[in-house]
């Protein structure tokens, strides 16, 4: 433990000892709470790109295991005699292959799939196999499955195998776990039919880890979802993004066609498979095996608020231009999406026995309410198109749902024409959140911490849903991005009555397939690391507080433009702790001295400093590192009503002292 009185005190900081600067004055009333900070303040924002579901979060390693991508045999190498069939016992996913004898009892019939940029195995891990079979003419088939290598010196592709018999001319689902005896980041799965097997039909060919999150079947990968729940969310937006419009309508995201049995989901299109043709991804589609009771349940399970995207009868702007008549739905044709959203907060709050909607939640396992409270209504909207049809939308739910609060966009820029179009609007409808997006470089984040200050403090309420530091010269998740998004969330925070809810974006990378960075988290098939900007994100989400305590330097919030002296802050009251947190980020090139005069604290407290730097600002986490840049916490202790620190350089740091 560290002791730190009435004058400056050594923290453990190299540079603290040798700094001579004059110390900076923060004065914190920490008898006097102001806004209440939204338990929704800092939350994640998760859409399907950069294989974010399939191929990421969701723990399916089959690609197109329902054959029903445009190119059915996508994903799969087929050897021997296999046909591909139509008739098929799921109507929206009615394709499935019929595996016969070869014409040869040493010519092997059989599939190969190769997974999402591979299938990776860990040695010793378990994984679920099944597959729906029958065996169409009668008598019985054996269907070897194997674990490959097909890349391995060894003698062996397969490198554990496991066996089933079909053995019924009805549609079964058939299941067996088998145990990986070797690591394998690019593996496949490989299926033969055994010798002197009647013809045998499979459909929907799936494996999964059995060691999913919460061991949920149909689960999602474990590391990836337990990052999620480390940061203790507030709010968890989903499923997008543009996913939501759809380059057409008909491939808009459909919350109710990824709901009920998975094996009758029906494939969408993932529009990321194609937005850049630079990074060009034909295989990226969305099985919605990840689906909306997925993603309500996940909310729950990591404790953070739901919020559901819903379409407004646009198809993306960005593709389409904002008034080509072709891509939107008149508003007298607007009732079947708003039924969505009418039946959307069925499915998520409605009396089973009263509706059919809730029926259906709760034959997926779960009776109970998933308490929804926020509905967006559009994604990056812009145009007088769109409040034209958020219009009707907003009359239906306010009438039926007076509680379910209504998110409406601002458009895809951070200001600028179409912002300042849409705020008003969003105002005379009376939109209860209004969703920002800014994507932005250094320069940016820099001069923005007095962003809300000036905001009216009337009317809807900010959700900035969708904002990351896009490092000019190629830089991404690098540190210094962290550190300006820290600095910018001071801001934020002290502006606790404007914004209610922040989610970083995007959430999720693969590191083969990612179609737009930085993102919070990164993965291959084994591994995942948490960038910087993830851990900056923790701090916040970790230390959100309930109320805003003023702190000022010279009278001002230290921050506006450039902060002051480089040095943005905030600082909350935790009422469940009795804590004061006080954030201090220094931008700046050298250590500052700063006396921290906590008004209204008397006698001595317990209390921890959580520092976060770095030794290069270029650096980053990495798959090969992943903790090279973590943030640190050291205890200490503090007498009477002030607490002298020296912040180095280019850090971000937390304090937090029991009242
Ligand atoms: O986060 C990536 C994309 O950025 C989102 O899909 C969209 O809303 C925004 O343009």
């Amino acid at each position: 433990m560290i002791k730190i009185g009435t004058t400056l005190a050594a923290i453990g900081f190299a540079a603290c000892a040798m700094a001579q600067n004059v110390s900076h004055q923060f004065d914190v009333n920490t008898s006097k709470l102001g806004a209440t900070v939204q338990p929704t303040m800092y939350g994640i924002f998760f859409e399907d790109i950069n294989y974010a579901a399939d191929g990421g979060l969701y723990g399916e390693l089959v690609k197109n295991r329902s054959f029903e991508f445009p190119d059915h045999y996508m994903g799969w190498n087929t050897f021997g005699n296999i046909q591909l069939k139509n008739d098929g016992p799921f109507n929206k996913n009615p394709h499935y292959v019929r595996l016969g004898y070869s014409g040869h009892s040493d010519k092997f019939t059989g599939l190969e799939n190769e997974g999402f940029f591979g299938i990776g195995y860990e040695k010793d891990a378990e994984y679920r196999f099944s597959v729906w079979a029958r065996v169409p003419d009668g008598g019985e088939a054996t269907v070897r499955v194997m674990l490959c290598d097909p890349k391995t010196m060894d003698e062996r592709q397969q490198f554990s195998e496991a066996n089933i018999k079909v053995d019924s001319k009805e549609w079964k689902k058939y299941e067996v776990v088998i145990k990986a005896s070797k690591t394998v980041d690019k593996g496949s799965l490989r299926l033969m039919l055994g010798r002197n097997s009647a013809n045998v039909d499979l459909e929907h060919v799936s494996l999964f880890p059995k060691d999913t999150w919460n061991g949920h079947e149909n689960g999602m990968r474990k590391d990836l979802a337990q990052a999620l729940y480390d940061l203790h969310p507030g709010v968890f937006r989903f499923p997008g993004g543009c996913i939501v419009e759809g380059t057409d309508l008909a491939t808009r995201y459909q919350w109710k066609n990824t709901v009920g049995p998975v094996e009758n989901r029906p494939l969408n299109e993932n529009r990321w498979h194609y937005t850049f043709d630079y990074r060009f991804f034909p295989d990226y589609f969305q099985s919605y095996g990840l689906g909306f009771y997925e993603y309500f349940l996940l909310s729950e399970e990591i404790g953070a608020e739901p919020l559901p995207v819903l379409n407004v009868g646009l198809s993306c702007e960005y593709q389409n231009g904002s008034n080509r008549s072709d891509k939107h739905v008149a508003v007298n044709q607007l009732q079947p999406y708003i039924d969505d959203v009418l039946d959307l907060i069925e499915f998520a709050n409605g009396d089973p026995a009263k509706n059919s909607w809730a029926k259906l939640r709760a034959e997926m396992g779960h009776p109970e309410p998933f308490n929804l409270k926020f509905v967006a209504i559009g994604n990056e909207q812009w145009g007088e198109i769109y409040p034209e049809n958020l219009k009707p939308f907003v009359e239906q739910v306010r009438k039926k749902y007076p509680n379910i609060k209504i998110i409406g966009s601002s458009g895809p820029n951070s200001e600028g024409k179409d912002f300042d179009y849409l705020w008003p609007e969003m105002r005379k409808l009376g939109a209860d959140l209004v969703d920002e997006h800014f994507y932005r470089p250094e320069s940016w984040f820099l001069a923005s911490g007095d962003r809300y200050d000036n905001y009216q403090r009337k009317g809807p309420k900010v959700f900035a849903g969708e904002y990351a530091c896009h490092g000019r010269g190629k830089k991404w998740n690098h540190f210094e991005a962290a550190l300006l998004e820290a600095a910018f969330l001071t801001g934020v925070e002290r502006n606790a009555d404007v914004v209610e809810m922040a989610t970083y974006a995007p959430l999720f990378a693969h590191v083969d397939g990612w179609q737009w960075r930085p993102d919070m988290i990164w993965y291959d098939n084994l591994r995942s690391f948490r960038t910087c900007s993830y851990y900056v994100q923790q701090m916040y989400m970790h230390n959100t507080g309930s109320n805003v305590l003023s702190l000022t330097m010279g009278g001002k919030p230290v921050a506006g433009k450039e902060g002051q002296d480089g040095l943005f802050a905030s600082a909350v009251y935790e009422k469940s702790t009795n804590e004061v947190i006080v954030k201090v980020v220094n931008t700046g090139d050298k250590a500052q001295d700063i006396t921290l005069n906590l008004k209204g604290l008397k006698g001595s407290h317990t209390g921890s400093v959580t520092t976060y730097s770095a030794d290069n600002m270029d650096g980053e986490n990495t798959l090969d590192n992943p903790e090279k840049y973590v943030p640190h916490t050291k205890s200490i202790s503090v007498n009477g009503a002030t607490l002298s620190v020296s912040v180095p350089a280019k850090t971000f740091a937390l304090y937090k002292i029991k009242k």
